[in-house]
Formats: C-alpha cells, sequence, structure tokens
C-alpha cells in the first residue's frame, strides 16, 4: 500500500492546504496529514485545535487521517510506514525552504522522497499567514478556509486578538 505524508503546521488549514490533501489522497492509497511543530514560528492555534480543523475540512476525503506529532517528520513517516512526503509548492518564494527540508529530510532518511505538487492558480497567494492578518483586523476570511470550520476559525483570532 502506497501511504505519503503530507505535513505542515496548519495555522490554520486553508482551502491551499485541502487542495494539496485531496489531489494526494488521488495518487496515494492512504495520505496521512501530519500536523507538525514549525520552530520558526509561533502558532496561534494549538496542534489539537489545528488537528481538528483539518478533520472537519477533510471529512468528505475517505482516505486521509490527521494526526497531530511533535517531532521529527521522518520519523513520524518511519512510524506509520509512509515513504514518500507530499508538499504543496506556490512561488519561487517558497522553493528555497522546501529545497532546504527536502535535503535534510532525505539525509535524515534517504529512503523517503519528497514530492512537490504546484499549488492550484486561485490558491497561489494564500496563506495561514495570510488567514490570520486578514481575520486579526476585521476581515472577511471567507474566501481563503473552508465553510464548515470558518466560525470556529474566526472565533479563535478574535478571542486571541481581544486577549492582546
Ligand atoms: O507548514 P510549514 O510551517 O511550512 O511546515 C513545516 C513543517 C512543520 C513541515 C516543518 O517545520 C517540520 O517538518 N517540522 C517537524 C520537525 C522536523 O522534522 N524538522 C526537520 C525538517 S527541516
Amino acid at each position: 500500500m502506497a501511504i505519503a505524508v503530507c505535513p505542515g503546521s496548519f495555522d490554520p488549514v486553508t482551502h491551499g492546504h485541502v487542495d494539496i490533501i485531496k489531489r494526494a489522497a488521488k495518487m496515494f492509497d492512504k495520505v496521512i496529514v501530519a500536523v507538525l511543530v514549525n520552530m520558526e514560528k509561533k502558532p496561534w492555534f494549538t496542534i489539537e485545535e489545528r488537528t481538528e480543523l483539518l478533520r472537519k475540512a477533510t471529512a468528505g476525503i475517505d482516505n486521509v487521517e490527521i494526526i497531530g506529532f511533535n517531532g521529527l517528520l521522518v520519523e513520524f513517516a518511519r512510524e506509520h510506514g509512509a515513504n514518500v512526503i507530499v508538499k504543496g509548492l506556490r512561488a519561487v518564494s517558497d522553493f528555497e525552504y522546501e529545497f532546504q527540508m527536502a535535503l535534510t529530510n532525505s539525509k535524515l532518511n534517504n529512503e523517503i522522497e519528497t514530492v512537490f505538487l504546484t499549488t492550484s492558480a486561485e490558491n497561489m497567494y494564500l496563506s495561514s499567514s495570510i488567514v490570520k492578518q486578514v481575520g486579526n483586523f476585521g476581515g472577511d476570511i471567507s474566501p481563503f478556509v473552508p465553510e464548515c470550520v470558518h466560525d470556529e476559525i474566526i472565533s479563535r483570532i478574535r478571542q486571541r486578538s481581544e486577549a492582546k
């Protein structure tokens, strides 16, 4: 069985993430979405919240499982029997960072391949940071996030901005 891991911080999930997960699910028997810690980012949502939002946003896709994990991606992949990592690439600006991660992961475990999917044209500009920034200042985030998790995301963003 071909198992792929779709890793990310998903802080929070966007249409761009769901698009990549859906397309990966067509290519592999099983896709495990790994909600991980990116040490370079300060998350707004806990791993549990991010995992729950992703579960709701991908509920209609049969061969997708969402798991939160605090550790190395290659370790996660090994534990779950996955030898492919799938990541979305938006623009040239993503490339250097993604290339660095792919090479690091292959150095840590050379049996794991990283495959890049080109982001769909309509999601090219989209990121979790955009969602947080627009939501924080009272803007409409509905074009950017799945409808089923919109209210949860916006109330969490408001809660956070009120606490400041
Ligand atoms: O969505 P992101 O923030 O671009 O995803 C980055 C992520 C979470 C996949 C990356 O930071 C990661 O793999 N974190 C787990 C720790 C790890 O394995 N680091 C080594 C790879 S550089």
